[in-house]
């Protein structure tokens, strides 16, 4: 009797719903009866600098105050509406494309990558540039990467030192350069000093640096709204930019460019469906895209998943003993397991947006076509009622559970789904694992590392810091 009047002791889950919120596009009458969003009541350039520089502490902040949907003043035209429910993110999901253009078309990056990359077009200029780029990031094209991959890192974790601070994101941010210049331009191991392919590298690894200094939030804030870029951006494209055309022409001119796997040689015989190849300009706009949304990206979530194992210790020496015990199975689940957590808890891109065309409905609110509306992924990962426990570091909730669609977004969705997803699991991966197999690391500070953001992504302050205090 006693055991039956004792509370339940097995866990509750650790996935959950939300309870249902209905949204999608509306009629101007339907609009007419619902309410606007409440607005955060600050000043609108406090707003835009607060959502830039401190966006953790405005997005929660504005959800305590005002609720899961509200209005505030950011770093697009117009006043975007931001909404932490996942059945307001699947009305945008899936949407007819015409109805909800994404708002990257009208980021910082669009002067650096061109109105007409995969990232920045909208309509059918992006789904033509989509179509070309999908096959190189096939999961199966993906696969061939691995023993590559496996390579980079294995080179790079023998180079660290043991007992010696060091920084995570710079040394994940070299990993992922290598596998960039690989994968993307077909440029293996360390070029030869004085080739166009040895300065693309240095140039690429300078451009990426600089983008992380603090003034270039200035720059970037500078550079909104135009279609070229300006200053300190534009002299160092124009470097970059040189060495690029070189590497295109001269890999146009390769005898072996049919046998040639990577990405650039892949994309110089795409045809589109009338026939036509890709200009120089396109290549350039294509490759610079890959290059900024996916090296930076990966290393910092990376850097993400070791600040906050090594201040886990339940879900360290979990993912250690699972690596180290030869099990490939249980090793690749527990590996998978420790990376959604990371991505929920850590998403490096913690906000993706789309301007609607259409009026629409958000819960109880309406807001009319134009608005931008921004989906927070920080908040909807954060949500009690589908993450019990969200402030908590725990794989284990993934052991039993998938992924949601709509719940779980750091690679975003529907038709803007991250091209690279695939790429960056793989990479990720065999990082994750060949760092858990060879070292014990320790936090360097106990206390969690506090992020801060960079261009669009939230990085860890001080690039993770650990010690090495063993190689296996
Ligand atoms: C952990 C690593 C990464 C994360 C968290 C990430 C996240 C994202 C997110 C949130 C978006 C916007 C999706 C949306 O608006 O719905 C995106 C788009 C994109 N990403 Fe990634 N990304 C990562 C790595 C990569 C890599 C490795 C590449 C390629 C080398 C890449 C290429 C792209 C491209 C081309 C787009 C634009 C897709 C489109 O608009 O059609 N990303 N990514």
């Amino acid at each position: 009797m006693a055991l039956l009047d004792e509370p339940a002791t097995t866990p509750t889950a650790l996935v959950g719903e939300a309870p249902p919120s209905p949204a999608g596009p509306i009629s101007e009458e339907e609009l007419a009866g619902l309410a606007a969003p409440p607005e955060v009541p600050l000043p609108g350039a406090l707003q835009v600098l607060r959502f830039s520089q401190r966006q953790i502490e405005f997005v929660f902040g504005g959800r305590r105050r005002l609720g899961d949907v509200f209005r505030f003043h950011g770093p697009v035209p117009g006043r975007p509406v931001l909404t932490a429910h996942p059945d307001h993110v699947r009305s945008i999901f899936t949407a007819k494309v015409e109805h909800v253009p994404t708002l990257t078309s009208e980021s910082p990056l669009r002067p650096v990558v061109g109105p007409n990359s995969v990232l920045t077009a909208n309509g059918p200029r992006h789904l033509r540039q989509r179509k070309l780029l999908l096959p190189p990031f096939h999961g199966e094209a993906i696969a061939q990467y691995r023993e590559m991959i496996t390579e980079a890192a294995e080179r790079e974790i023998a180079r660290w030192p043991v007992g010696r601070p060091l920084a995570l994101a710079p040394r994940m941010q070299a990993i992922t350069l290598d596998v960039i210049m690989a994968g993307i331009f077909g440029i293996e191991g360390k070029p030869s000093p004085g080739t166009p392919e040895f300065g693309l590298r240095q140039a690429t690894r300078q451009l990426v640096q600089a983008s992380t200094w603090p003034v270039y939030g200035l720059v970037e804030l500078m550079n909104l709204g135009n279609d070229e870029p300006i200053g300190f951006t534009k002299a160092g494209l124009r470097i970059l930019d040189g060495f690029t055309f070189s590497v295109i022409k001269r890999r146009r001119a390769a005898a072996d460019l049919e046998e040639r796997r990577d990405i650039l040689s892949l994309l110089l015989q795409a045809r589109t469906e009338e026939g036509e190849p890709l200009t120089d300009q396109e290549l350039r706009d294509e490759l610079l895209t890959l290059v900024l949304a996916g090296h930076e990206t990966t290393a910092n979530q990376l850097a993400w998943t070791w600040e906050r194992l090594t201040r886990t210790p339940a879900a360290h020496e979990r993912l250690l003993d699972a690596v180290r015990e030869g099990d490939d199975a249980a090793a690749s689940a527990e590996v998978d397991a420790v990376l959604h957590e990371s991505m929920r808890s850590r998403p490096v891109i913690p906000v993706i947006g789309r301007r609607v065309q259409a009026p629409w409905q958000l819960g109880r609110y309406g807001v009319p076509a134009g608005t931008p509306i921004s989906m927070s992924i920080l908040l909807v990962h954060h949500r009690e009622d589908v993450y019990p426990d969200p402030f908590s570091f725990r794989p284990e909730r993934w052991h039993d559970a998938k992924p949601g669609t709509y719940s779980w977004l750091p690679f975003g969705g529907g038709t803007r789904r991250c091209l690279g997803a695939a790429l960056a699991m793989a990479e990720m991966r065999v990082v994750l694992r060949a760092m858990a197999q060879r070292l014990d690391l320790e936090a360097v500070d106990p206390e969690p590392e506090r992020a801060v953001h960079r261009n669009v992504t939230m990085i860890p302050r001080h690039g993770a810091r650990v010690v090495v205090r063993r190689r296996l």
